[in-house]
């Protein structure tokens, strides 16, 4: 897998009895830069720090980082990195993810090397250290993605990569806290980055088989039961309405389940993640302005394989499944024609007005056989579904559609902290007026008006009355540009909140 090399180590001794290529001290706006180490570092740079301090180079502003000559240390160099203003009052988890993410970047360029911090100000700002730790560790894992698998030339790829990042504390904090909250980020940063290597990579190299090897791979390191369905297993369940969107590619559909239950309700959390590896619309085929981007249209798909592995790799008590219909959206000889009636698992039919809206057609399916085979309890499908959310929404909060209000409220509370923000839609009974059909039970679109609503009211026909919440992550799906967290491509959205969710769900 590509990503960081990177591990988050903690420690609670001294930064001045570890050692390292680089030793980080972040501070906050105005800080006094007293204490033990502080007075030490000013010792080795000669009274450097207070130099910088009295002429006004070193402010904490955030984002300022400031290097720092240092004679006799443990490390080749010392920096001061600035967090700016730390409020407990208005300090978040987001914001301390977003300036690990930005650090993480400059320290690589600056080839920093073996990597001590102290991440004080941060601590005392958020409510525990646990917090604190694996806020660190999300955003510097987080922060230094890549995606650069294909680049062949040296030139093309970051000069340099850091080594281990050991997280440690100037005041005294208990050591486990620490350790505990870094490798929870740990794992999570971790799941976000396989779930944009998956998404990332061209459709031509993640195929439904290659997507299912990669779900296998994943099982098997997390022990997780896997189960895949292929096509002739999904015509003998009757899954006629995922299969209408496989007729137009030769790659063979694989609808991919996986299972985790240690202890947890009866009814497993399902998660349903979109896995179309490439759409091309189908017969109703896409303009080709921007079209690459429909490899990304898996990421349903890829958040709910990395988030049930993570779930499993910190053996949350629980009981979740991960189901994700896969398969390529093609023109093909076979393909589906617009008007055709097709049947999903459940016994309902549905005119296929649009083959370009071949996603509820998946999660038809998808949820039709959580409800049947799996039991489901909780519903959450993850989908790239419609161009429309982006219209409404933009790139900046998930639209998400839901039929019970506490489950809602979790959601956004999770979100709050995971910084996935989420902005409840309406799912009115009046919008099903547009997806009936002349001649079946549904038609697969609505019209122009309310696209984004029409679709979810589409995939509430196969949830009926479980608690349900849908997901529509076309907005967000990729980023444009480098910027905390956040790396030009495949956003990873919403990984970290699936698991976060479920681990308030799960017993302790
Ligand atoms: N995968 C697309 C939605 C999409 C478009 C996601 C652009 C991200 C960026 C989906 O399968 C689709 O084509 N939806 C159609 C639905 C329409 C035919 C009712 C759309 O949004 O145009
Ligand atoms: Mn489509
Ligand atoms: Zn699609």
């Amino acid at each position: 897998m590509p990503g960081p090399n990177t591990e988050i180590l903690t420690s609670n001794k001294s930064p001045m009895t570890l050692s390292g290529d680089t030793l980080v001290i972040i501070i906050k706006k105005g800080d006094a830069l007293k204490g033990d180490l502080l007075t030490k570092i000013n010792t080795l740079a000669k009274g450097g720090l207070t130099v910088l301090k009295s002429n006004g180079s070193l402010t904490g502003d955030l984002g300022e980082l400031i290097w720092l000559p240092v004679q006799n240390s443990h490390y080749k160099r010392v920096a001061l990195a600035g967090a700016g203003e730390c409020k407990p009052s208005d300090y978040t988890e987001i914001r301390a993810r977003e300036f690990f993410g930005n650090l993480s970047r400059k320290l690589r360029s600056a080839n920093a090397g073996e990597v001590v911090m102290t991440i004080d100000p941060i601590i005392s700002a958020l409510k525990s250290a646990s917090l604190g730790s694996q806020a660190a560790a999300e955003g510097l894992i987080l922060g230094q993605y890549r995606f650069d698998t294909h680049h062949t030339r040296k030139a093309d790829r970051p000069k340099f990569t850091l080594g281990n990042i050991t997280i440690a504390v100037g005041t005294k904090t208990p050591a486990s806290q620490l350790a505990n909250g870094a490798s929870k980020g740990s794992i999570i940063a971790e799941a976000v980055n396989t779930s944009r290597d998956l998404a990332n990579t061209p459709a031509n190299l993640m195929t439904p088989t290659i997507v299912a090897e990669r779900a296998r791979e994943i099982a098997e390191q997390a022990g997780i039961e896997i189960e895949i369905i292929e096509r002739s297993d999904a015509e003998r369940l009757g899954m006629g309405s995922y299969l209408s969107v496989a007729n137009g590619s030769h790659q063979p559909p694989k609808f991919i389940v996986m299972t985790y239950k240690n202890g947890g309700p009866r009814k497993p959390i399902t998660l349903v993640g979109k896995g179309i590896t490439f759409d091309t619309g189908g017969t109703s085929l896409k303009p080709p302005g921007g079209m690459e981007s429909m490899k990304y249209d898996m990421s349903g798909a890829a958040t709910v394989i990395s988030a049930i592995g993570a779930i499993a790799r910190l053996k949350l008590k629980t009981h979740v499944v991960a189901i994700a219909p896969c398969t390529e959206n093609m023109p093909g000889g076979g393909a589906t024609k617009p008007g055709d009636v097709v049947y999903a698992m459940d016994g309902q039919s549905i005119e296929v007005i649009n083959t370009d809206a071949e996603g509820r057609l998946v999660l038809a399916d998808g949820i039709a056989y959580a409800k049947k085979v799996k039991n489901a309890g909780v519903i959450l499908d993850v989908a790239t579904l419609t161009g429309a959310m982006s219209v409404s929404l933009g790139d900046y909060r998930i639209g998400v559609f839901c039929n019970q209000d506490s489950l809602f409220r979790q959601l956004d509370s999770v979100a709050q902290s995971t910084g996935e923000l989420i902005w409840r839609m309406p799912i009115d009974d009046y919008y099903s007026k547009q997806i009936k059909s002349e001649v079946a039970d549904l038609a697969n679109t609505g019209g122009r008006l309310a696209g984004s609503i029409t679709a979810a009211k589409f995939i509430e026909a196969f949830v009926g009355d479980n608690p349900w919440a849908h997901f529509d992550i076309a907005g967000l799906m990729s980023a444009k540009s480098d910027s905390g967290i956040h790396i030009k491509g495949s956003s990873g959205v919403p990984t970290k909140s699936l698991i976060e969710y479920v681990a308030a769900k799960s017993a302790s």
